[in-house]
């Protein structure tokens, strides 16, 4: 959507015709929500806004098809690495050479997946943040083998689509999530401890720390099934640190597939 809203050619890939409708619909629906406020006073100029856009925007359940003529591929798929990887590979032959890879991974190494692909000193991570309509950051990560032109283009690429990047070694989380989830995970805990309410944890973090959202209003946002793997997998890395300690209701939660928002219920009920 903030590539298509830039100017960008786009083509939308993922695994059926039915997600690609869902999709599409809701950036339709969010497109209305940033008009209505960038161009309040102009609804024409609006609609305009919105017709250029969804014409640079076009979908598609081939991404082996399609690649073949971008310069960029944002992989936002599910957070496992073996399916990265063996999406990265079929792309890696069809690509034209120039293309540069990047991940949204919220967790997992890029270097790891630059590896499992030819062009490693084209490949970086290009991590956005939920709603990415709303929220001016990007963090661009540079692995040992990303090239400073990769860089420079990942860099370049996030200020095209209107956004503040900051760059970050391929550490675990980055900078946001390596801050956020230990504290969001602490939150639970509290919770779970019986020291709080969840409804109290919220609005202490509101109104006592200035947060737009509290810790399981965030979580319930970000979806209980992607905190659930970003933390399992730190969990694996380094079992002993207690940040990455995992939880048993978030565990139970998402066994009961209560996902958050997207499902209607997570920590709290949605209509
Ligand atoms: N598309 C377009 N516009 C949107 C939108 C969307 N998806 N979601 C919200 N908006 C707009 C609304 O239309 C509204 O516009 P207005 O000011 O003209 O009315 C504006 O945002 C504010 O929305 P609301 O009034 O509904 O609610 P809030 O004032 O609470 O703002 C929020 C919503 C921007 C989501 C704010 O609550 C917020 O900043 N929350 C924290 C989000 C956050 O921390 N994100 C990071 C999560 S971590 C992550 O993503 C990393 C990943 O790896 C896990």
């Amino acid at each position: 959507q903030v590539a298509a809203a830039s100017g960008h050619t786009v083509v939308l890939v993922d695994q059926s015709d039915e997600i690609l409708k869902k999709s599409t619909k809701g950036i339709e629906e969010s497109l209305k929500r940033v008009t209505k406020k960038k161009f309040a006073d102009q609804p024409e100029a609006g609609a305009e806004f919105i017709k250029k856009t969804l014409k640079n925007l076009t979908t598609s359940t081939d991404a082996a098809s399609v690649v073949h003529s971008t310069d960029l591929v944002i992989e936002a798929i599910v957070e496992n690495l073996e399916v990265k990887n063996t999406l990265f590979k079929t792309l890696d032959k069809f690509a034209p050479e120039h293309t540069i890879f990047a991940s949204n991974t919220s967790s997992l190494q890029i270097t790891k997946m630059a590896n499992a692909t030819t062009r490693q000193d084209r490949f970086g991570g290009l991590h956005f943040f939920n709603p990415v309509p709303m929220m001016k950051l990007v963090e661009v990560i540079k692995t040992p083998m990303t090239s400073q032109k990769t860089f420079e283009s990942l860099m370049d690429f996030s200020r095209a689509v209107g956004k503040s990047p900051v760059s970050c070694k391929d550490t675990p989380g980055f900078i946001v999530n390596r801050l956020l989830v230990p504290y969001m995970m602490e939150a639970v805990r509290l919770f779970e401890r019986g020291d709080a309410s969840k409804e109290d944890i919220d609005v202490a973090m509101k109104l006592g720390a200035g947060y737009p959202m509290g810790p399981f209003e965030l979580l319930d946002y970000v979806g209980l099934d992607t905190s659930k793997y970003i933390i399992d997998g730190w969990h694996s890395l380094e079992p002993s640190n207690p940040l990455f300690a995992p939880s048993p209701l978030l565990n139970k939660l998402v066994e009961e597939k209560k996902l958050g928002k997207k499902t209607g219920e997570g920590f709290y009920k949605y209509k």
